[in-house]
């Protein structure tokens, strides 16, 4: 047991057999539809959590590097704000390796004298990883994991006191508006006014940087694309072949937005047991695996009110690249 094991908790709202029932409900209607898609949730295992961490390193993925400029800058005001209002408890809404957060979490210990961390995020295994690094890392705090997905089980989240719930690496873009507007709206329910949101968001700029950052040359973004497709041979006994899949990162000037997808190179069956039938792909058939909404500061504000969330602070990289918004739930 490590020394920090005492101050670790971790809640599981999914547990394997939900996830397994979940990835076949998603993959059935989303195999089913046309177009094809597949929901983004479904990256994240060991092998998907370690590519991810690679493209925050690349240097076309610029969203990592810019939240981190804002966080390193910000974290003295976030944690005034913080202290002021009282906050005890820190919850992080995909929270990933926290890796970024743990600059949020010394400042937040030093001002606020900071009791408890719940992250809280859909993979376990990372999820279980990054709490035991924090609590190691933090001898002050409880960690209070929580392994859920963040579309269902806000409501189950421990809140107890004044509450900073942060949501970065602009993964809120990730959803298309009105998942958005009821992740916003479940978060409203849960806290209370007074309570505090940190919020990550990547900029509308130049398309050829968007297209860059999630097409990288050294084919780690289109390597994490496929990977969803490992995941869904290993859980339901398909036989995807991933290497007749073409990763595609399209710029959507319409929706401002990024879309991912996985481009079927040749005409081919696939056998997924939960299907019945097999699945077709026609040659340069496209299925949707992602999109990564990008925004603008009024767009952030109007989406905020309408759920209960008053805008506090506006927080930029120098390049205005990435938004951090810190609100107050009204
Ligand atoms: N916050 C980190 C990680 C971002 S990657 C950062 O800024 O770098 C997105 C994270 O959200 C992954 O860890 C993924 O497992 C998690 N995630 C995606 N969909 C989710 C859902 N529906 N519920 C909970 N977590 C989810
Ligand atoms: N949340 C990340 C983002 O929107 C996820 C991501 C980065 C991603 N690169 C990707 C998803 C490539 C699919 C394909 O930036």
């Amino acid at each position: 047991m490590r020394a920090a094991a005492s101050r670790v908790r971790v809640d599981v709202f999914v547990d394997a057999g939900d996830t397994q029932r979940m990835l076949e409900h998603d993959v059935r209607s989303g195999l089913a539809d046309t177009p094809k898609h597949l929901p983004p949730k479904w990256f994240y295992d060991a092998r998907g959590s370690a590519l991810f961490d690679e493209i925050t390193r690349l240097a076309e993925y610029y969203p990592t590097r810019c939240e981190r400029e804002i966080l390193v800058r910000e974290a003295p005001s976030i944690a005034r704000a913080s202290a002021e209002g009282g906050v005890r408890t820190l919850v992080e809404l995909g929270s990933g390796t926290s890796e970024k957060t743990r600059i949020l979490l010394d400042a937040l210990s030093a001002a606020c004298g900071l009791r408890r961390f719940v992250p809280f995020d859909v993979s376990e295994e990372t999820l279980r990883a990054a709490s035991h690094d924090v609590a190691d890392a933090f001898p002050s705090l409880r960690v209070h994991a929580v392994a859920g997905d963040f579309e269902r089980h806000l409501d189950r989240l421990p809140i107890a006191g004044r509450t900073l719930v942060a949501f970065l690496g602009g993964t809120i873009g990730n959803l298309v508006p009105a998942p958005r507007a009821d992740l916003l709206q479940s978060l409203a329910k849960i806290l209370s006014p007074g309570d505090l949101l940190l919020l990550g968001t990547d900029l509308v700029k130049d398309p050829d940087r968007l297209v860059a950052a999630y097409d990288d040359p050294t084919g780690v973004t289109a390597a994490f694309n496929r990977n969803v497709l490992h995941v869904v041979n290993r859980a339901l006994g398909s036989d995807f072949a991933p290497d007749r899949f073409a990763h595609r990162a399209l710029w959507d000037a319409e929706e401002e937005w990024m879309e991912m997808s996985l481009v079927a190179t040749e005409e081919m069956d696939v056998h997924v047991p939960v299907m019945g039938d097999p699945v077709h792909f026609a040659a340069g058939e496209s299925m949707r695996t992602e999109i990564s909404a990008k925004f603008r500061r009024s767009g952030i504000e109007d989406e905020l009110a309408a759920s209960g969330f008053a805008m506090v602070s506006w927080m930029t990289d120098s390049r205005e690249d990435f938004a951090v918004s810190l609100a107050r739930r009204a």
